[in-house]
């Protein structure tokens, strides 16, 4: 297990939207018609029993994820917010964010007074016939509001927007990309669509009734992205993420990047902790589904444990060290394994000018960005 003072995160799952969207394969359900009290009680069961198992820690985030935990009730957040600084403790400073639909806006304030300082906002196109496309129940108007008035509420705003859309030109991303700059936020996340397996558009994109851009338009795209908002003050200090300085980076997610420690409450909710060299990671997913969650969490059982070996961890780290900018430190990655990427495939990256190598540091280009989850399964241990 690490060490009492290393940072930890906690990820708080709420599985519920208004409404399911197209190209998401989240563990999401529809929200209407249920009673969340057994959810929101499960929950707080199963942040009692992580306590059992991490001792005495600090939280230095909670980030509330989903689904949608704009559709929480305050009093629901406030709960949570509540039983984590009691059990565990908020430490000076701690990141309290919280993932938003547009379309729940006139809910933001009860959120913030509960305690939520940084709202990531799921904007995702600045046009209504995209947001359409998109299955989303706001148009651009709507979103812009929503912005807003979180601008006007929190201190921390990010919005997300999704690119790389069916009918969806560079040009157009382009503009569209620099009217979201002018919105003055200093934090973006940008990302390239995914026709996930076994959501509606996987399935229009079978029968041919959705046509995303080629592969090379995607990463024209994506060349603009890091261009425009470079331009704008906004360092793309990951894959799909950008920010105004450090300041201004997702701290939580940071926790996933660096392979620091996090505990996940809710259902389908992962959890890290620990290295190897000092006793082991332990691994855990929670049940998916809400009713096996809430059953679970009664008993003690809400959480699958697993350990991951060094070697899973080595290649996780990998993977997602090479997501930031400043990439990871191979003496670090050592130190928590007891494994260092493939020196061979190392050495071949650099020279093609996709991975820079500096003392212990290992980072991708820009170039090599574009293919950053290729790169690392070939660069980690055993790939
Ligand atoms: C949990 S949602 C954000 C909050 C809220 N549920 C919403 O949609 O407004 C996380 C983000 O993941 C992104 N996302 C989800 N599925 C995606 C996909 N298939 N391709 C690209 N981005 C996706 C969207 O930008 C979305 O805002
Ligand atoms: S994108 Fe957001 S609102 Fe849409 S289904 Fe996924 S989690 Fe729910």
């Amino acid at each position: 297990m690490s060490a009492p003072s290393a940072p930890l995160g906690l990820y708080v799952h709420w599985p519920y939207c208004a409404r399911i969207c197209p190209y998401c394969d989240f563990n999401v359900y529809r929200a209407k018609g249920r009673d969340t009290a057994p959810l929101l009680e499960a929950m707080l069961a199963d942040l009692a029993r992580w306590r059992e198992i991490t001792g005495p820690r600090d939280l230095v985030s909670v980030h509330f994820g989903g689904g949608t935990p704009s559709l929480m009730e305050p009093a629901q957040i406030e709960a949570v917010l509540e039983t984590a600084g009691r059990l565990f403790g908020l430490a000076p400073g701690a990141e309290i964010g919280l993932e938003a639909n547009p379309a729940e806006k006139a809910r933001f304030a009860g959120i913030r007074a509960a305690g939520v300082e940084r709202l990531s906002l799921g904007v995702q196109a600045l046009d209504d016939e995209s947001l359409a496309r998109l299955g989303r129940d706001h148009g651009t108007a709507g979103a812009l509001e929503a912005m807003a008035a979180a601008q006007a509420l929190f201190p921390r705003v990010s919005i997300d927007l999704i690119y790389a859309r069916e009918g969806q030109s560079v040009e157009a991303w382009e503009a569209e990309l620099t009217r979201a700059l002018g919105f003055g936020l200093d934090h973006l996340s940008l990302y390239q669509l995914t026709i996930e397996p076994g959501t509606a558009f996987a399935k229009r994109a079978e029968r041919g009734a959705l046509l995303a851009p080629p592969e090379e338009t995607a990463a024209a795209m994506f060349e603009v992205t890091q261009t425009l908002t470079q331009a704008a003050g906004l360092d793309p200090y990951e894959i799909s993420n950008h920010a105004r300085g450090r300041a201004h980076q997702s701290r939580h997610n940071r926790l996933y990047w660096t392979g620091a420690d996090w505990i996940g409450i809710g259902p389908g909710a992962h959890s890290r902790i620990g290295a190897p060299r000092t006793g082991g990671r332990l691994g855990a997913s929670a049940l998916d589904r809400p009713e096996r969650y809430v059953e679970g969490a009664a008993k003690g059982t809400a959480q699958a444990m697993e350990t991951i070996s060094a070697l899973e961890d080595a290649q996780e780290r990998v993977l997602m060290g090479l997501r930031l900018a400043e990439g990871f430190d191979r003496a670090a990655l050592r130190a928590a394994t007891g494994h260092d990427v493939d020196e061979a495939e190392a050495q071949r990256f650099a020279r093609q000018g996709l991975l820079v190598l500096e003392g212990e540091r290992a980072r991708l280009t820009r170039a090599g960005r574009l293919y950053a989850d290729g790169l690392a399964v070939a660069l980690a241990p055993g790939g």
